[in-house]
């Protein structure tokens, strides 16, 4: 690699704050961020579209593949700072959003197929350094030699609560005991897969983010990484 800009990646469960994390992360760095749940969001979206079962792993597999050779899914920069997610052309951002889409994700990403068909995508974005992409395998699958690893969790009780009030905050009407056993689902599901399971990478630095606010939590992080990006600059002129 001739950037000394690190390449970061953040992996955990649902619900441990790791979407707000990491934009501000990338916002702190000036640092491209790819939210890797949002391409897995999309295929479960295109196949519901298109009458596909999610648990159907050739037609999923066919239609991601397709997906993937097209250029299907693009990030477009938005005036509200987030980027806007296009699925074949059509802005997606706000659709892949809900629990069906998040339990559809959780169904499609278990599909080896489906997890090839975007693995060089999220790598190509990767490749200049000075990004961060966030996921479930980033650090153990997609970027296992990423120089920035982070494993970011907290307690089962909190991140519930936090995807309560992120649906809540979105009009929808969730009920806490279902946001609940929904997170407990999807972890059971994310981490006992056979192909690239939620694990934390041995590399990877864990923060807890139970009893920090995300203040506290991206400062750690930002820091970190400034560390990395430093040693890399050093090296570089040696
Ligand atoms: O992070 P987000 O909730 O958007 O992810 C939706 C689902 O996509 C997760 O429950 C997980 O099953 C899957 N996923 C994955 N690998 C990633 C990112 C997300 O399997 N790198």
């Amino acid at each position: 690699m001739t950037s000394v800009e690190p390449r970061v990646a953040i992996d955990g469960p649902a619900g441990a704050g790791k979407s707000t994390v990491s934009r501000k992360v990338a916002e702190a760095l000036g640092y491209l961020l790819l939210d890797t749940g949002a391409l897995y969001r999309s295929i479960a979206l295109a196949a519901r579209a298109a009458g596909h079962a999610w648990v159907d792993q050739d037609a999923v597999s066919e239609l991601a593949r397709g997906i993937a050779a097209r250029d299907g899914i693009r990030f477009e920069p938005s005036a509200s700072g987030a980027p806007r997610l296009l699925l074949d052309g059509k802005d997606v951002s706000t659709a892949i959003r809900t629990q069906e889409i998040a339990e559809g994700a959780s169904q499609v990403s278990a599909i080896p197929g489906v997890r090839d068909a975007l693995l060089e995508l999220q790598r190509s974005v990767a490749r200049a350094g000075g990004v961060v992409l966030e996921g479930r395998d980033i650090g153990t699958v997609v970027l296992p030699d990423a120089e920035a690893k982070f494993y970011l969790t907290a307690s089962i009780g909190v991140r519930a609560e936090r995807r309560f009030q992120e649906l809540l905050g979105r009009g929808e009407q969730p009920v806490l005991a279902d946001v609940e056993r929904d997170v407990r689902q999807r972890d059971a599901r994310d981490t006992m897969r056979p192909v690239a399971p939620l694990r934390q990478a041995t590399d990877a630095i864990l923060v807890d983010s139970t009893n920090m606010s995300i203040v506290e939590v991206v400062s750690e992080i930002v820091a970190r990484v400034r560390a990395v990006r430093d040693m890399l600059a050093s090296e570089k002129t040696r």
